[in-house]
């Protein structure tokens, strides 16, 4: 059965392996829709390629209209077009790669019109998990992306909750992993220089910062619904591991898979199937050193905040994920040293009061005030009495 596919966030780094994934599996997949924001000819390339019924771009473009009209797609031109491409009538599964709080509203807007969403967006559910697992209606409709979600979704369909004692996001250490300079002279490219994932820039400072594994529990904590403190992360650095699941009895299941992004989406596309993939076999020789370690807390502050963030809820979560957003924005702008990251994530969200059980005006409101606070702190981490701090 062909299935119908819409793709936000086409030409990013997700985006991009999901349509050789679709590729992969022709004819199996029928692109319906795509949207992305600025990369106007990689999107005109994949217009022509995969010859959508409608395409949303951030701006009026004249390469991406040529194509569009080329293939006799609706072209939408600004923000609008996400949530077009978000219900489009004809698409059943809709793949979500934006980078950002953005990814919220179109994944509530797809799983509230009856698709199945394939999320690659972890933001949705850090900002809006309560939300977004109300849409779903249960586990089917909304299916990982993540590594390591992917990874659980595959191993805990098969476990009853009660028997789960703890969950272990594996985690790589990112690209300064093995940096022993100061940290506050950090560049973004040592920083952008990750030892083992090709990624969009945000996510990899993410993995630098560790904020990254500090999303994911949240993440998993919404998805599969446990409580934050059964989930922790460990450094893995051959990023083979993708979680480790122990439980009831001490006995751990851990899951592996080749770390490369098109085998967890090609999952979340494939669902409940499990189809060959073009990536090389683990088995045999593939697995030569596995090593496993404990996570630095005091290396790694980001853990800790997002960790407060969960334990006070509401739009503490909006909130400190805008913060680190703005952060990591004046960071590769070279705005802010490395170091000031958690800072003004501290900063933002110490200065919030959070309301519980936020609607999406209320997440909304709080991301947007988030980001205006960690802007204006942003400067003062850079400049004035904060330029002390330290990891
Ligand atoms: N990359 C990975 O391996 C990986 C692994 C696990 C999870 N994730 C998660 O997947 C998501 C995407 O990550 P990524 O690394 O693929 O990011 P990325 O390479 O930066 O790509 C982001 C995509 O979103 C588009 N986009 C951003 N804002 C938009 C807007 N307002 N309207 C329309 N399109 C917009 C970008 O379009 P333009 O480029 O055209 O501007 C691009 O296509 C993130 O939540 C990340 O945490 C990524």
């Amino acid at each position: 059965m062909t299935r119908s596919l819409a793709i936000l966030g086409s030409t990013g780094s997700i985006g991009r392996s999901a349509l050789d994934v679709v590729a992969h599996l022709a004819p199996r997949f029928r692109v319906t829709a795509l949207a992305a924001r600025t990369s106007g000819s990689v999107l005109a390339e994949q217009v022509r390629r995969f010859r959508p019924q409608i395409v949303a771009f951030g701006s009026e473009d004249p390469t991406v209209a040529q194509a569009c009209a080329e293939v006799g797609a609706a072209l939408i031109a600004g923000e609008e077009g996400i949530g077009a491409v978000a219900v489009h009538p004809d698409t059943d599964l809709m793949l979500n790669g934006l980078v950002g709080a953005v990814g919220l509203a179109p994944t509530l807007a797809a799983l509230e019109a009856g698709k199945t969403v394939a999320l690659a967006n972890k933001e949705s559910l850090v900002i809006g998990g309560h939300l977004v697992m109300a849409a779903a209606g249960g586990p089917d409709r909304l299916i990982p992306v993540d590594s390591e979600h992917a990874s659980l979704h595959c191993v805990l369909r098969q476990r009853e909750k009660r028997d789960i004692r703890g969950l272990w996001l594996t985690a790589s250490g990112g690209a300064l992993r093995d940096y022993r300079g100061d940290l506050a002279r950090v560049t973004p490219e040592q920083a952008l220089a990750h030892p083992t994932w090709a990624m969009g820039r945000k996510i990899t400072v993410d993995s630098a910062t560790m904020m990254n594994k500090g999303l994911e529990i949240i993440e998993a904590h919404f998805l599969f619904g446990l409580p934050i403190e059964s989930i922790d992360v460990i450094l893995h650095a051959q990023s083979m591991v993708h979680c480790l699941v122990e439980l009831g009895d001490g006995s751990v299941v851990a899951h592996l898979a080749w770390p490369d992004m098109r085998g967890p989406i090609q999952y979340a596309l494939t669902y409940p199937e499990l189809c060959p993939t073009a990536l090389p076999r683990l088995l045999p020789g593939g697995l030569d050193t596995l090593t496993f370690k404990p996570v630095s807390v005091e290396r790694y502050p980001c853990l800790a905040l997002a960790r407060r963030a969960a334990a006070t809820g509401g739009t503490a979560l909006a909130v400190m994920n805008a913060a680190n957003e703005i952060a990591v924005e004046s960071f590769l702008a070279g705005a802010l040293a490395f170091t000031g990251i958690p800072r003004v994530i501290d900063r933002v969200l110490t200065a919030h009061t959070a309301m519980p059980a936020p609607t999406l005006e209320a997440i909304v409101a709080a991301d947007r005030w988030a980001r205006r606070e960690a802007a204006a702190a942003a400067e003062t981490v850079t400049t004035g009495e904060d330029s002390e701090w330290k990891l």
